[in-house]
């Protein structure tokens, strides 16, 4: 059997919009999605063709070293949301609503939502939960604020769900997530992260949405997926399961930072081409 061609390269420099994002699930163009958390790394993933740009929690974890990401504070995302915002042409730039600010009810949700949008320049955001928030997602959609969902194993959650664990495991708990991601469909949500889901459960849910479902540990059923950068790039010492490496950016670094110690122990940096000449080169 003769290999299928690569899908064509992400279309030219227009900005990715929700309706884009329905469109690739219609015509099965897998959605592809990273975390960024600054400018540089932002940038580089716009270039590289990503659609969605996701500001995570996970800055929480990945940049500031919390256990969870139940500590971050909306006050410490919104400047990082604000830096890849800005650094970007292609991207959705999609914001996490951090733990604590959404879940009170819709007024809430809605000014923490309007901050990270206003303040941060996000194109949309992304809360955790199904059924019960709900509302909240509605809310927000009636304000013209883009919502994504995220169900399965939702970090925001860790000590109620005791744990890094697998969710929508078994008939029951399938349906009851199925319950959850038509709840968040109807309410007006675009699309819906499933983290640690087993892949039939992510199918069925696939199968079942208009919007789009994007995986991460939820195998390949999904209309898109999404890692952690640091995780995609190896820069992560202990990454978990659900990631693959496609760089070993740790050992690049590692190797770099031994390297420059070296020259700077040994004399040999700086050299002449970083060094300013004494005297100013004469214009023209
Ligand atoms: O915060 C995050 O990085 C996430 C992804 C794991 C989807 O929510």
């Amino acid at each position: 059997m003769s290999e299928q061609p690569a899908p064509p390269p992400a279309p030219g420099p227009r900005r990715v919009r929700v309706h884009h994002l329905r469109q690739m699930k219609e015509q099965a163009r897998p959605i592809t999605m990273l975390t960024a958390y600054d400018a540089l790394v932002a940038a580089v993933f716009d270039e590289a063709g990503t659609d969605v740009l996701l500001v995570g929690d996970s800055y929480g974890t990945v940049v500031l070293g919390h256990p969870t990401t139940v500590g971050v504070r909306l006050e410490e995302l919104l400047p990082v949301v604000r830096a890849v915002a800005g650094a970007v042409r292609r991207p959705l730039v999609v914001a996490d609503l951090p733990f604590g600010s959404y879940g009170a009810d819709p007024a809430q949700a809605m000014a923490t939502a309007v901050r990270l949008m206003k303040e941060g320049e996000a194109h949309a955001v992304k809360l955790e939960g199904g059924r019960p928030v709900a509302a909240s997602v509605r809310a927000l959609v009636d304000a013209g604020v883009p919502v994504m969902g995220h169900l399965g194993f939702t970090p925001q959650s860790e000590h109620a769900l005791g744990g890094f664990r697998v969710q929508g495991r078994g008939e029951e708990a399938a349906a009851a997530m199925l319950a959850d991601a038509l709840a968040l469909q109807e309410a007006g949500a675009f699309a819906i992260v499933l983290e640690m889901v087993p892949p039939s459960t992510a199918q069925r849910l696939t199968r079942e949405l208009a919007i789009p479902t994007i995986g991460i540990g939820a195998g390949t059923g999904c209309d898109g997926q999404v890692l952690v950068w640091t995780d995609m790039a190896g820069l992560t010492p202990r990454a978990p399961r659900l990631a693959k490496a496609y760089a070993d950016l740790r050992g690049t670094l590692l190797d770099a930072a031994r390297a420059y110690g070296e020259e700077v122990r040994s004399g040999a940096f700086p050299g002449p081409e970083q060094t300013y000449p004494e005297q100013a080169t004469s214009p023209g």
